[in-house]
């Protein structure tokens, strides 16, 4: 074991998930895997698959069936992704990887990106670029939550394309607590971050100190009652179908709910779980993925 720059431990070793799938199951499954906490997706093919050659430009076939490789940080994130692959009718498998340098692998590929005008995320090694743009800073730490995810980047875009002086945030399903602190350094008064993993709301709290911004991190058990003026959730489809009842009961009568992790396919089932308490007043997608402003009547 090593010790992170959030001060949690980071095991040297990783958990691999591999699972069998169809060519038309792989890349959704691709991304529940990569929103699930993975690290790395790999699509490999089976023993026998007959090799791609020379594949059509601008295509990427598969394999009619291959093996999907997913390398998890945690044992328990690990078993979350094997759960909902089974309810989904698979038949992954789990077996411990030997070790690498995993900070370098985890870091590889990751820069300061800038979000609209409004903000930089810069990665916790990086150098700040001087530019007098408010900045957020992230160690990621054993938390989702790098601002690379196309999801990630959708919040962030509307977080900072509304104006958030004075506003009560949450940020549900925080990860590293990156949407939180965005809502924080774009000026909201009050920003309370919940994540049923508890290593999330580590690395929340080690996030927050990092910025100098107050977020209170907590378990969905904790979230004090009261109103929301954005509640902004960037989870999967189905956990956000369960938590509609959660979500509308915290969100004020003219505030707005912010959902993503969900792709195009699973828009109105996600839609419909809100309505008729809320409708969807906004939608932005990149690649397959949607987010989706939703308000009151
Ligand atoms: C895809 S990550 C998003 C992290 C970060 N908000 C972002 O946008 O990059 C989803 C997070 O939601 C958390 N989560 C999943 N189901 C949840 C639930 N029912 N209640 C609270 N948190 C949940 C996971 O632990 C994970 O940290």
């Amino acid at each position: 074991m090593s010790t992170n720059s959030n001060g949690a431990e980071s095991p040297a070793a990783r958990i691999e998930l591999r699972v069998r799938a169809t060519a038309e199951q792989a890349w959704a499954l691709s991304e529940t895997l990569d929103l699930l906490g993975a690290l790395s997706v790999a699509l490999e093919p089976l023993e026998d698959s007959a090799p791609q050659l020379e594949p059509a430009p601008g295509t990427t076939p598969l394999w009619p069936e291959l093996e999907l490789s997913a390398l998890f940080a945690a044992s328990d994130q690990a078993g979350t992704a094997m759960r909902q692959l089974r309810g989904e009718g698979l038949d992954p498998v789990l077996a411990e990887c030997p070790e690498r340098d995993w900070v370098a692998v985890g870091r590889a590929g990751l820069e300061p990106f800038k979000v609209g005008d409004r903000l930089w995320i810069v990665p916790e090694w990086c150098d700040a670029p001087a530019t007098g743009v408010p900045t957020v800073r992230i160690a990621p730490g054993l938390a989702f939550g790098t601002g690379s995810h196309p999801t990630t980047a959708l919040c962030l875009e509307w977080l900072a394309g509304h104006d958030l002086a004075g506003k009560r945030v949450i940020d549900y399903g925080a990860g590293s607590g990156i949407l939180g602190l965005a809502a924080a350094r774009l000026g909201a008064a009050e920003v309370t971050a919940v994540d049923n993993e508890p290593q999330a709301l580590v690395a929340v709290r080690a996030n927050a100190e990092l910025n100098a911004l107050k977020v209170t991190a907590v378990a969905p058990g904790e979230l004090a009652a009261g109103k929301a003026d954005v509640i902004v959730a960037n989870i999967l489809a189905r956990p956000l179908v369960a938590l509609a009842p959660v979500l509308l009961g915290h969100l004020s009568p003219r505030g707005h709910l912010v959902l993503s992790g969900i792709t195009r396919g699973q828009a109105d089932v996600v839609a419909a779980a809100y309505a008729p308490d809320a409708r969807v007043t906004d939608a932005r997608h990149r690649g397959d993925w949607v987010c989706m402003e939703l308000r009151r009547d």
